[in-house]
Order: C-alpha cells, then structure tokens, then sequence
C-alpha cells in the first residue's frame, strides 16, 4: 500500500482531493465511490470551493441506514445532497436504499449497479475497530452488498449525527468487502489519534477479517492517506 502521511486533516483532504480530480477529469466517464461521515467532509468542502467538471462523473455511495427516510435529516441521502450533490451536476448519484421492506432485493440491485458501473476509484474511511464501510469485524472479505447490524462501537461513534442515542439505526445496508476490492483504485483518509490503532493494524496486521481494513493488503492500488496522530502507531 502506498502511504502518505501529512500534516493534519487539511493536508489529508487537499491530497485527496486533487488524486480524486487527477483521475476522473477529461474521462469519458467515470464511477467514483463516495464515503460519509466526518474523514470526507473536507475533501467535500473542496468539490464545492472549486467546482471541478463532474458531468462524466456517476457517483456511488459506500452505505445508507436501514429505516430512514432518503430526506431524513439524519439519512446518507441527505448528507450527501448537503455536502456535495446539490452543489454539483454530476453524471448520476446512487446510493442504497435503507428505506425498503424488500432489503434483500435493495442489496441485488446495488450489486447489479456495480457490475454495470465498475468503480474506477472508491474513497474509504475507516473506523476505530478497523471497519470499511460498515463492514464490522468478522466480515468475511468475499461480501457483496448486504445487511448489517452495526456492532456499539460503531453506533455510539456515530451518535453525535443524532438527537438522542435510541435514534442511531440499529442495521444499515452496506458494499461488502468484496464489492470494495473490486475497485479499480482505492484512497483511504484517516485522521486523528483515534484511528491510530486502526491504522496499524490495516498496514502492519496480519491478514485478519476481525480488522475488516487488513484486506486492503491484497489489493494492487490502494493510497492511504493519514496525518501524523493517525500514524503514530506505525513508526
Ligand atoms: C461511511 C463509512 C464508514 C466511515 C467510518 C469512519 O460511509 O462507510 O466506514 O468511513 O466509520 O467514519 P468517520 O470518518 O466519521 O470517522
């Protein structure tokens, strides 16, 4: 893996930003898988300071909330018509449908989506137990997208989204390890003493499916891109 480590999270989102630009301008089309959550939202801040071109561009998100409305306040919907889709006219935006009673039929089709759209460069966050996506310890690396149960370490992270913490979703529908690998590009951003541990272990763990990041080891071309609280563990 291909580590650049930086400054602080400032640093982090210019770097990325400018590889995610690099790669998909002048392309005829392009499909850039997209992360939420807190890691994104300074490389997002640059989408809308500098408007690139995105019309070749079709987006595809990484994961949604099972049992939110897409135009709850809380959804990955909204987040990401907040931070980015209503600001720039990009190609197509998709997402999971969380929102469904058919689950099992949302994950096919996302998965159907993908094979149609090959993803040419996903961005990735990772999680302090070392989760991508909301793929939780002790996900086999094979998974498609599918339904999860999101374990207390993740949902109490992400509890400062919501008002109180009986409304942080218990399940979310989620790319599995396997739909990730098969991206053509990879660019995970951490930052932060927090994913410190996570970190390590994604880069200097053995191959472990209860550290969901290790699999990352087997792919040809991913960049980690970390400031140096999140790599501190690594010296
Ligand atoms: C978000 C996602 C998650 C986050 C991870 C880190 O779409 O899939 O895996 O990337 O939980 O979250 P932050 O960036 O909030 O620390």
């Amino acid at each position: 893996m291909n580590v650049i480590v930086v400054k602080n999270a400032e640093e982090i989102s210019k770097v990325a930003y400018e590889k995610m630009v690099k790669a998909f301008e002048g392309k005829a089309e392009f499909t850039l898988g997209l992360a939420t959550g807190g890691s994104p939202l300074g490389i997002y801040e640059l989408f809308r300071i500098h408007k690139p071109e995105v019309s070749n561009v079709i987006t595809v998100n990484l994961d949604e909330y099972v049992g939110l409305a897409e135009d709850d306040q809380t959804s990955y919907h909204t987040y990401m018509a907040e931070q980015l889709f209503n600001h720039l006219n990009f190609k197509e935006n998709h997402l999971p449908n969380g929102n469904t009673k058919n689950l099992e039929e949302a994950c096919k089709n996302y998965e159907e989506l993908l094979q149609k759209h090959p993803v040419d460069l996903q961005l990735l966050g990772i999680g302090e137990n070392g989760h991508i996506a909301f793929n939780e310890p002790g996900t086999p690396f094979d998974t498609p997208t599918h339904i999860v149960e999101l374990t207390e370490s993740t949902r109490n992270a992400n509890k400062i989204y919501f008002e109180n913490e009986e409304d942080v979703p218990t399940h979310a529908v989620t790319m599995g390890i396997g739909s990730i690998m098969r991206a053509k590009e990879i660019i995970l951003v951490a930052s932060g003493i927090k994913k410190a541990e996570a970190v390590k272990e994604m880069l200097n763990g053995k191959l472990d499916i209860n550290c969901p990041a290790t699999a990352l080891q087997n792919h040809n071309n991913v960049t980690i891109v970390v400031d140096e609280e999140a790599y501190s563990l690594c010296n």
